[in-house]
């Protein structure tokens, strides 16, 4: 929603305290990274499976621990095991009942219902066969079993299935009208015995249109957002619970069908927030990942398991043996990964199978990260043995390894001292943290005392502003987001990359809040830290200016706000592509501020040639201000223009307000 776009010049009361930030123009700076903002995905909150992918069906392929889950069934359905694909190898056989009107059927809920669409197509798909021979006949209902209506049909499609041989059958279905509920029935003619495997369904209008693809509207955010970096699969859920259950993106490539299913630790992490029927189809696979990062112009950074388990959730002795050889299936899994995304398919069988899945050219991967929240010698001896392995297979990869779960305690130092040590060109920290942390935080990366100019680049991997127990992700939060990364911008020279966390939830299966873009079935809503996230994406610049603040004529210093205070906060950067200069203020008090901004270190000419600048605010002042999938937008950018005049721009920067002024030059 764009406001009106008004030219506005502003008066300033005579007493009004006043804040000058200044701009030096000509002392260009550190250059930005292109990964400089970016994403961080998990399969947290359904955020996969009835998520970001378009699979419709959950279980399509029976491979539950009970192979009913997500299924209704009558009549004559039995479960076999002897199925076409080696790693998922149940299927349903639905025989007569033996009674005309006894009929045989399953019918899907989908994930907290299908959410379908009026007029839409829908795409239908299984893997069949009349085991005795012949033909059968399968009918596929889409259905609202809630409606008053006489015909619980939404839409319908006959399918004919012929032959003893398992072979796939397609289908498109249109739904007469937009349902969030819908579920999906199969059923048969009732003569002919018939077997059924991976029933799916997917809207025909996914992301680019790929059949194996990802939801349109979901996958559209991301786009918008205009991340440079997209860091995935996460998370604990690399780690696992346990070894067995951690993520292995070998399981997640070739033939979707052939994919096997894994547990997902979030069904069962939280207790007063359990989703027993959360499992992980790999439906959404390496392949996939790579591709999205690539559509969506994202650098890919996937994150690999360093040997070891959970470790909030295991003692040390859950990992594998810290030996070469304890380890090796982890150090084949980096090399093969780097191969599968950058190798030759003439001469690598994982880069061959990025090929025939697509893919021949290569994804460009730059960057690895090894371990994900991991502390302490369990991890550092492991990354000692492996990442000494992936550098000799791929020294031109750059290897992130990580500070744990906390940025300030004693792990968090320690770990810093060994990935120095160890020579990772990055380190992972993680924060998600309250209102009053972030206040004391707003130099962090200005401290070149502990980040050494010699020492890896920081990659602020996991973050949020939390206010627990509050909304999901409201305004007052996320004002203190767009305040603290006033403060990466700026320290761009050190910070390479930042992450918010996590990326999405459903509003039915969440376990997790804050995170930047929810969804029911139907709709997606971008959230306030979405829109901050998006703002410093879009505005990025190509190097940083330097910038100082100063209250009344006070002498500038980068960030004059005493600890643990609300005030304004700002950075600048130049895009020396466009010729643009770009200042970010934001101003977290209650109460409205004036401040100056002045462009230095421009020629006289030059100065007088800034006229106007662009200006967008994103108003955070309603504490408890949320946007919600189909509700109106609370929060949202407006923008307008405003003058300048000898360079300089009297700006009123509202009460909790991020103000962005870009400026052509
Ligand atoms: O983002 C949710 C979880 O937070 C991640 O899985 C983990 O890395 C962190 O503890």
């Amino acid at each position: 929603m764009l406001a009106s776009v008004t030219l506005v010049f502003t008066i300033l009361p005579m007493s009004a305290q006043e804040q000058v930030i200044t701009v030096n123009a000509k002392k260009v700076g550190a250059p930005i990274q292109s990964t400089m903002y970016g994403i961080f995905f998990e399969d947290i909150n359904y955020a996969a499976d009835g998520g970001l992918y378009g699979e419709l069906i959950k279980n399509r392929s029976f491979e539950f621990p009970n192979p009913y889950t997500g299924w209704d069934i009558s009549g004559q359905v039995s479960l076999k095991d002897d199925g076409p694909f080696e790693r998922n190898p149940h299927y349903v056989r639905l025989a007569p009942s033996g009674h005309r009107d006894k009929h045989t059927m399953i019918e899907n809920h989908g994930f907290f219902g299908i959410g379908v669409k009026g007029g839409e197509e829908y795409r239908f798909s299984v893997w069949a066969r009349v085991p005795d021979g012949g033909n059968a006949k399968i009918w596929i209902d889409l259905v609202d079993n809630a409606t008053m209506e006489e015909d619980q049909k939404l839409g319908n499609v006959g399918v004919d299935i012929s032959g003893k041989e398992w072979k796939k059958y397609t289908a498109v279905i249109k739904p007469k009208k937009t349902f969030a509920k819908a579920h999906l029935r199969v059923w048969g003619d009732g003569k002919v015995t018939t077997d059924l495997e991976h029933v799916s369904l997917f809207p025909v209008k996914t992301y680019k249109g790929h059949e194996n693809g990802m939801r349109l509207d979901v996958a559209q955010a991301l786009e918008d957002l205009h991340p440079g970096v997209f860091r995935f699969p996460g998370g604990c859920i690399v780690e696992g619970t346990d070894l067995a259950t951690r993520y292995q993106w070998k399981n997640t490539v070739g033939p979707v069908e052939n994919r096997p299913l894994n547990e997902n630790r979030w069904h069962y992490t939280f207790t007063h927030r359990y989703f027993p029927d959360y499992f992980q189809s790999y439906g959404l696979g390496f392949f996939e990942y790579f591709q999205l990062s690539e559509e969506i112009g994202a650098e890919p950074l996937p994150v690999l398991n360093v040997g070891m388990a959970c470790q909030y959730q295991n003692g040390d002795d859950a990992h594998a043996p810290c030996t070469k050889e304890g380890l090796q299936q982890f150090i084949d899994d980096c090399i093969d990964l780097i191969d599968f995304a950058n190798g030759d398919p003439a001469t690598n069988k994982w880069a061959k199978l990025r090929a025939d899945m697509g893919h021949p050219a290569p994804f460009n991967l730059k960057f690895l990260g090894i371990g994900n929240e991991q502390w302490e010698a369990p991890f550092f001896d492991r990354l000692a043995i492996i990442a000494p392995e992936v550098r000799k297979a791929h020294p031109e990869i750059k290897i992130i390894g990580t500070s744990g779960p906390n940025a300030e305690d004693d792990h968090f130092f320690n770990g810093w001292k060994a990935m120095r040590e160890l020579k990772a060109d990055l380190v992972d920290e993680h924060f998600y943290r309250d209102i009053k942390w972030y206040k004391n935080s707003m130099n962090r990366y200005s401290d070149r005392k502990f980040y050494t100019k010699d020492g890896p680049r920081v990659f602020a991997g996991e973050w949020a502003c939390h206010d627990r127990g509050k909304k999901y992700n409201h305004a007052g939060a996320s004002i203190y987001e767009a305040a603290f990364m006033t403060n990466i911008e700026r320290n761009a020279d050190l910070v390479h990359m930042a992450t918010y966390a996590p990326l999405f939830s459903h509003v039915e299966g969440w376990q997790w809040r804050p995170d930047l873009i929810w969804y029911d079935n139907l709709f997606t809503s971008r959230t306030a830290s979405y829109y901050v996230q998006q703002l410093y994406m879009l505005n990025k610049g190509t190097n940083v200016l330097p910038t100082t603040i100063s209250i009344d004529g006070a002498k500038g210093v980068s960030n004059p706000v005493p600890e643990g205070e609300d005030g304004l906060f700002a950075s600048a950067v130049i895009d020396l592509q466009k010729d643009e200069i770009i200042v970010k203020a934001i101003n977290t008090k209650t109460e409205s501020q004036y401040a100056l901004i002045n462009i230095t270190g421009l020629s006289k000419k030059q100065l007088a040639s800034l006229v106007k600048a662009e200006v967008t605010t994103l108003d955070c002042s309603d504490y408890e201000a949320e946007n919600m999938p189909g509700k109106s937008e609370l929060v949202c950018p407006a923008h307008s223009e405003i003058a300048i005049s000898s360079g300089t721009i009297k700006a009123i920067i509202p009460a909790k307000t991020f103000a962005l002024y870009k400026i052509k030059i």
